[in-house]
């Protein structure tokens, strides 16, 4: 048999690591042969491609970011992109695509199943947010280095009696953010899920001053809204793919608490730093688990599948299912970390 591969959407720490998996379970369990697709859907759209073998795959399994590169390129997107791919895959001779990416990745994966591609899909992102598996791989190596960041940033905030605001990625949940405000004993966070009342949040601040307990951490989710109608915000600019550019409502949050509350307060936005660099031991494991499990779905030809971890296993669900919604913040942990706000 002969495997294609690709890596779309934003890039993840473990992206190589599944790459490997693929690969080498592919060559050594079923002798088959792997082709990288360069870019995400551009490559196979416009047939740019490199042979895979354990050989290049050498020294991967530790490297963040991917060797295949990625776009967020959608063959849905332009007319005629669909027969580039499909022409690709056929002067690839590819019998299976193992298509690694989130949401926007997959959905347009469960798409091209619908129209008679031989997909299987593995869930990446930081930002946890893919329903039907319990975990993405990238999603523990972002928690870790967030919550790092936000250990360190409590020394700083006591020595100045400041107010802390660290942003944190989540487009449209809050995974890392309720996790991580968890972890590193957050005095409050802000998450998509749970729309925020900026006066509420600058009273409870206040109160916790007041009561002599100072330097406040403010955790917020990226993609995290006021309650329509209580407080002003930018309107969201767009990229070229008509994704919306996040990144900076920390600074309007800030400015509001500073100018409410009276005590000052400073902004640290987390950004890219926490999806660069090497993948943690979970998520290096999870990745070769999920790239292992690609290759053997492709290899039993069941196409329009998704990888997904569950209850510590590796089953397989139906794309469709897996990208009909987002996986959001459980209530029940939401109403664990509030207990600690303040
Ligand atoms: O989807 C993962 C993610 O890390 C989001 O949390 C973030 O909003 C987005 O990627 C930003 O990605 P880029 O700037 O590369 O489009």
């Amino acid at each position: 048999m002969r495997l294609g591969v690709l890596t779309g959407g934003g890039d993840c720490p473990g992206l190589n690591a599944v790459i490997r998996a693929v690969v080498r379970r592919s060559s050594r369990r079923y002798d088959s042969t792997v082709v990288g697709f360069l870019d995400g859907w551009r490559g196979v759209i416009e047939n740019q491609a490199m042979e895979l073998d354990i050989e290049t795959c050498r020294g991967l399994l530790p490297r963040g970011g991917t060797i295949l590169g990625t776009s967020r390129i959608q063959p849905y997107s332009n007319p005629g992109d669909m027969d580039r791919v499909r022409a690709s895959l056929a002067a690839q001779s590819v019998d299976g695509l193992v298509v690694i990416g989130g949401e926007g990745t997959l959905s347009c994966a469960a798409q091209a199943f619908e129209d008679g591609l031989p997909v299987v899909g593995v869930p990446k992102t930081i930002d946890n947010d893919i329903a039907l598996t319990e975990a993405t791989f990238g999603f523990d190596t972002a928690l870790g280095i967030a919550t790092e960041a936000i250990d360190r940033l409590h020394t700083t905030a006591e020595s100045h009696d400041r107010i802390m605001v660290v942003e944190v990625m989540g487009r449209h949940v809050g995974h890392i953010a309720i996790r991580a405000g968890m972890a590193a004993g957050a005095t409050m966070t802000l998450i998509p899920e749970h729309p925020f009342d900026i006066a509420a949040v600058c009273e409870s601040l206040t109160r916790r001053h007041e009561h002599g307990k100072y330097a406040s951490i403010v955790v917020v989710a990226e993609g995290a809204k006021p309650i329509p109608g209580t407080m002003d915000i930018a309107p969201d600019e767009t990229d070229e793919y008509g994704h919306i550019r996040l990144g900076g409502i920390s600074n309007r949050i800030a400015a509001e608490i500073e100018r409410r509350t009276g005590y000052e307060t400073r902004v640290t936005i987390l950004g890219y730093i926490q999806r660069g660099g090497t993948p943690s031991p979970a998520d290096r494991v999870l990745s070769t688990r999920f790239g292992v499990a690609a290759a053997d779905a492709v290899h039993d030809g069941d196409f329009g599948q998704m990888v997904a971890l569950q209850q510590d296993r590796i089953v397989r669900v139906a794309l469709s299912d897996a990208t009909a919604e987002l996986k959001l913040v459980d209530d029940g942990l939401y109403d664990a970390a509030r207990e600690f706000f303040a």
